[in-house]
């Protein structure tokens, strides 16, 4: 089981909540499909539900907003769902970092919500805005068992995705009390980010990579590196074969594929 001392100190409804999206081995594949929320009809991600409906039984938890969850997902699934709870600033505004709570707690527990999910924006304009939204967010679900993933964005500049910088950004989204972290993959150094997080990491993949064994690469050597999983959008959903995709990278999580392996299985896969 993933950090026992800790989940050990935790009353039911967490470690229920916890345990539904973390799976028995220690690991975890969630499936983001928020992209909307701030970038408006993203590419294959016109249609969410049409989108996560055949993927989702790979996946181990979706993430998304209530407007999404609510206009296209089907109530009866069983899939347990992250809801993003910040937003509130577009691309074709001032500033991207500029986020607030735009869903209510009370509102996330009557979606069934087993965790939620807020960005921070760690060095930049409104980075105290989203760090205080992050600590008030913790302090409301902490009264009613729900988990808080804490997002660190980094915004267009793709360059800041370096251990220094995701390493700070992820220890102080933990000390804030998020349960789970989402950060970004770096080639050097990335144990130096999960060493320093003392909660389970997930790393997203950002925009579509060349090639799909690069993206069962950066997966692998991640979970090498300690981090459990992943939260990843794009690389799968704007694939032109997103299910042969998000199963061989559930092979890399949650089968011990190497890359190779993963790619033999998407290979396979796509030929169906
Ligand atoms: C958007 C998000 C996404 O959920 C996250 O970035 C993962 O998606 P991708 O793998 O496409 O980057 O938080 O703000």
């Amino acid at each position: 089981m993933f950090l026992l001392c800790s989940v050990n100190n935790m009353d039911w409804g967490m470690k229920n909540r916890l345990s539904q999206l973390v799976q028995n081995d220690g690991k975890a594949l969630f499936l983001p499909i928020d992209h909307g929320y701030f970038q408006g009809p993203t590419r294959k991600l016109e249609k969410p539900g049409k989108t996560a409906e055949p993927l989702l039984p790979y996946a181990d938890a979706l993430m998304l907003t209530r407007g999404v969850l609510r206009s296209a997902i089907d109530p009866s699934i069983t899939k347990p769902v992250i809801l993003r709870v910040s937003g509130g600033s577009t691309i074709l505004g001032d500033d991207l970092s500029n986020e607030g709570i735009i869903t209510s707690v009370k509102d996330a527990v009557r979606l069934n919500a087993s965790a939620v999910s807020l960005s921070i924006f760690v060095s930049a304009k409104y980075e105290h805005q989203s760090l205080m939204s992050l600590s008030r967010l913790v302090d409301e679900c902490e009264e009613y068992g729900i988990p808080v993933m804490a997002v660190t964005a980094v915004g267009k500049e793709l360059e800041m995705r370096e251990a220094r910088f995701l390493a700070l950004c992820s220890r102080v989204a933990a000390e804030l009390g998020a349960k789970i972290v989402k950060t970004y993959y770096c080639k050097e150094n990335f144990e130096k980010v999960v060493n320093g997080c003392p909660v389970p990491v997930v790393i997203a993949g950002g925009p579509k990579a060349e090639s799909e064994l690069e993206v069962f690469e950066w997966i692998y050597d991640a979970l090498e590196k300690g981090a459990i999983g992943v939260n990843l959008g794009r690389n799968i959903w704007q694939h032109d074969h997103p299910v042969a995709m998000i199963k061989a990278v559930r092979g890399v999580i949650h089968e011990n594929l190497k890359p190779n392996e993963a790619q033999q299985v998407f290979d396979q896969e796509k030929n169906r």
